[in-house]
């Protein structure tokens, strides 16, 4: 029975003491399992006198009913402690403050892209595109630009091969329009075109276009005019912008005018360097498509009329947005595309 106490101490502080729930199971083996040194207690019985036996018996069972009760209150204490640990390891600190969503934006150019279409597709227009690598009939020869014109020249055009080359202007995508569909139509053409141009503040080898270009019975520079300037007011959102056209050359177009606007700068009052101090930007080309033109392509020009125009979204980006060098739109400086989120 002195062994008895001693093993009860024994087991009691080493329960106490454990940490790992594996250390406590072994415990547990170790004292109470079928060999364990309580449990082997009961064996000992037959040795005492058979008075004491009852008295031994209930006191082995006592013992062992509280070794038993302090190995379950400590495997669910450090369950417990395991448990908290855990949670607090994979805790997230709601209180911490957030980091934040970095929201995207549309490119300028782009932003403008949409404006222009968004204008044309209300009135009708529908958006056309074709390849950038062109063949010399479509980008040239077909619009009345004959071999000898210095649009042509090597300084001018990105050449592949003698006869492809990345097409200079969009108009090649009116060209295919006019060979494929039976007039009336009306359609933008939207996209890339290239130059031989070393950039600086006005000019990229790379830069966009949209040319549109409205084929039918009726249709006249009045159209043009009206379409044109009302173009331009929704767009630089401005009711009463003055607009005007001068007459100029485009090969074709016949006849043909540059597209002026009051200068969005100082509206138009001069003593500025956006417009050079004249009051007026120019921002597009347009005409009447040139006769020859409508006939290369197979459409009767004694039957169908259509005017044609063409503008550089950089260039309205940088006089609606007032940015002051045309480089800033390819060089990806995040500090100039978050200005237009
Ligand atoms: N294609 C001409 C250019 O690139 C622009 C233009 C289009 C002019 C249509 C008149 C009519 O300069």
């Amino acid at each position: 029975m002195s062994d008895l106490d001693a093993l009860r101490l024994e087991a009691l502080t080493a329960v106490a003491s454990a940490t790992e729930l594996s250390e406590i199971e072994a415990l547990r083996v170790q004292y109470l399992g079928k060999k364990g040194a309580i449990t082997s207690q009961l064996k000992t019985l037959g040795q005492l006198p058979e008075a004491e036996r009852p008295g031994a018996g209930a006191r082995i069972n006592q013992v062992k009913t509280e070794v038993d009760a302090a190995i379950n209150a400590r495997w669910q204490s450090q369950t417990a402690i395991a448990e908290a640990a855990k949670v607090q390891a994979s805790a997230i600190d709601v209180t911490l403050p957030g980091r934040g969503l970095q929201r995207g934006a549309l490119h300028p150019v782009s932003l403008v892209l949409e404006r222009i279409e968004q204008f044309f597709h209300s009135v009708g227009f529908e958006s056309v595109v074709g390849p950038e690598i062109e063949d010399d009939y479509h980008n040239f020869e077909a619009l009345n630009l004959p071999a000898h014109h210095p649009a042509r020249a090597m300084h001018d055009t990105f050449y592949l091969t003698d006869s492809l080359l990345l097409r200079t202007h969009t108009s090649p995508v009116q060209v295919r329009t006019m060979e494929s569909q039976k007039p009336p139509f009306r359609i933008i053409c939207p996209g890339k075109t290239y130059r031989v141009d070393p950039p600086d503040p006005s000019h990229l080898p790379m830069f966009h276009q949209v040319e549109g270009l409205m084929v039918d019975e009726h249709c006249s520079f009045a159209d043009l005019k009206g379409m044109i300037t009302e173009f331009l007011r929704v767009f630089f959102e401005r009711d009463d912008l003055k607009v005007r056209f001068r007459p100029s050359y485009f090969p074709f177009t016949e006849p043909s005018a540059e597209v002026d606007v009051q200068c969005v700068h100082c509206s138009g009052t001069g003593h500025c360097r956006v417009c050079s101090s004249t009051g007026w930007l120019e921002v597009m080309g347009s005409g009447m498509v040139h006769p020859r033109v409508l006939e290369m392509s197979g459409i009767d020009s004694e039957k169908y009329l259509g005017f044609a125009f063409g503008m550089g979204p950089e260039r309205l980006a940088m006089l609606r947005y007032g940015v002051s060098d045309m480089r800033h739109f390819v060089e990806n400086d995040l500090r100039f595309l978050e200005q237009f989120q």
